[in-house]
């Protein structure tokens, strides 16, 4: 590794499994770089070995996010300027996940849970039945579209305090996900789901700290969501449909 230049950045990335630790790189400071340009030039440039994960590079797949200077983030929508402190960068991979290599978590933990929570469309219709139309200012349909543009990163599980302390917490994506389908009227598994998101490790494990919507990079509120989750599991346990 060859001594920092004046604009060089001071990159410490995380290296090998969860016994890893950091390993320090010198990296030229561009105009308009991102932390994922930074990553990729320490892998083309400095050391091939280098594991990470992306694809899209536009905020579009959810597969770039990792901790930069300890807080979750999209890497290919963060630039450099804006988090980096004096010049230094810190990258790890994401939080409340086991670690494969370097920068890649396993995500494994994270699609179990949301399956879990009830996170597959049950439909009730065939292919062969026309289309049922839903109005988008339907109350219902209005509901879902505020948490409909989660793309599954993991930026809120990472950095939700719950999951750090309770393994059993589905997480704020589950349950956001979980939320946008119990506002689904053409959704047939709504009793299920419901049971399965008032177990233990669902809703109401929740403490609404909410880091999710303070991290969340599309802007949606898990926290609002797992509040009407919670919501309305309460009033179906009223009606006799929830057991305790
Ligand atoms: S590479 Fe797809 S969201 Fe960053």
């Amino acid at each position: 590794m060859s001594e920092a230049a004046a604009g060089d950045l001071s990159v410490s990335i995380w290296r090998g499994g969860a016994d890893g630790a950091f390993a320090r790189y010198q990296v030229p400071a561009r105009a308009s770089q991102t932390v994922l340009d930074v990553v990729t030039h320490v892998q083309r440039h400095i050391d091939p070995t280098l594991s990470y994960r992306f694809a899209c590079r536009v905020g579009m797949c959810g597969s770039c996010a990792m901790t930069v200077n300890g807080r979750p983030r999209w890497t290919c929508r963060t630039h450099v300027s804006k988090v980096a402190e004096g010049g230094r960068l810190e990258i790890a991979p994401l939080a409340n996940l086991p670690v494969i290599k370097d920068l890649a978590a396993d995500m494994s933990p994270f699609f179990e849970k949301w399956q879990a929570a009830g996170g597959a469309f049950a439909p009730t219709l065939s292919r062969a039945d026309p289309v049922e139309p839903i109005r988008p200012s339907e109350p219902d349909r209005v509901v879902a579209d505020a948490g409909i543009e989660c793309i599954n990163c993991g930026v809120c599980y990472a950095g939700c305090d719950t999951v750090r302390w309770n393994a059993a917490y589905v997480g704020p994506a589950a349950l956001n996900r979980a939320w946008t389908l119990m506002n689904d009227r053409r959704d047939g598994a709504q009793r299920e789901r419901l049971a399965a998101v008032a177990a233990d490790g669902g809703c109401h494990a929740c403490h609404s700290h909410q880091s999710c919507q303070d991290f969340c990079p599309q802007s949606l509120s898990p926290t609002g969501a797992i509040s009407g989750l919670k919501r309305m599991a309460m009033k179906a346990y009223l009606r006799g449909e929830l057991k305790p």
